[in-house]
């Protein structure tokens, strides 16, 4: 439905979209289809949501794809993910090039399968002068891990005396974030009904807003993303202030 994209304030956007793409499983469950199934389904939303966030006007797109803890799966379930994300990287190059998108990674790559990682990095080349739009996935990901790592590289320059305990304050800590450059998400969006972060951006997420929808991820369609956009442009954003202040 157009008018719904057409009711969404261009003025009021988020800047930046995070997105728990969940429920692949139970939608494959749910038709009687083994797992992977509806996984290759959730790609099809990828690709719908993707789209649908450059044509709107939204700079960032953070979609959660494989979380550390998701390493715990079974091995096919794992290796078929895996498969699955090559195949898309090979695929949808013409899609990202088309929507002047380029397409980033936040996560403990150095995790993932070395073909995998060659995909990756091929195509993050590829699409790195995209302007429109910056599509982070977060792959091997998580939230504790992101803090560690920075907290890694900080204490590795006090060390080295080339930076002082004094001089980490907020503004400097996010730098060694893996979202370094970054506006925090506005909006992070959670499907298939569990109202959870499964330890998404801990630290970038204080003050996002959150929306749920009961929607499988598979199931989930720009009219969908519209709609949790329209909601978000709801909400009064008051970051411990009174309304009155604000
Ligand atoms: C999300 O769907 C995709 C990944 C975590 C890789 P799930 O695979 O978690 O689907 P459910 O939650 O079992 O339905
Ligand atoms: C979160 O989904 C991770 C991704 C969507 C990649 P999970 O399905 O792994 O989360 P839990 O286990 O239900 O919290
Ligand atoms: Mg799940």
């Amino acid at each position: 439905m157009a008018d719904l994209k057409n009711k969404i304030n261009k003025e009021k956007l988020p800047q930046h979209i995070a997105i728990i793409m969940d429920g692949n499983g139970r939608w494959a469950k749910k038709r009687g289809g083994i797992r992977i199934i509806g996984h290759r389904a959730g790609a099809k939303s990828v690709k719908n949501v993707a789209e649908a966030s450059a044509e709107l006007g939204v700079k960032y797109l953070t979609l959660y794809a494989f979380s550390t803890e998701n390493w715990n799966r079974p091995k096919d379930e794992v290796s078929n993910l895996m498969e699955l994300l090559i195949e898309n990287l090979q695929k949808e190059i013409k899609t990202l090039l088309n929507n002047d998108i380029s397409l980033n990674v936040i996560g403990d790559t150095s995790m993932l399968p070395d073909k995998v990682q060659k995909n990756l990095n091929k195509t993050i080349d590829e699409t790195k002068h995209g302007k429109r739009m910056c599509l982070s996935l977060a792959l091997s990901y998580s939230g504790r891990w992101d803090i560690i790592q920075a907290c890694q590289t900080i204490a590795m320059k006090v060390k080295q005396k080339e930076l002082n305990p004094e001089d980490i304050d907020q503004n400097m800590f996010v730098q060694y974030l893996s979202t370094m450059g970054m506006p925090d998400p506005e909006l992070l969006i959670r499907t298939s009904g569990e109202k959870r972060i499964s330890n998404y951006m801990i630290y970038q997420m204080a003050y996002t807003e959150l929306y749920f929808t009961k929607t499988l991820w598979p199931d989930f369609s720009k009219n969908h993303l519209y709609k949790a956009i329209l909601d978000f442009q709801t909400r009064e954003r008051r970051f411990g202030k009174t309304s009155e202040q604000l």
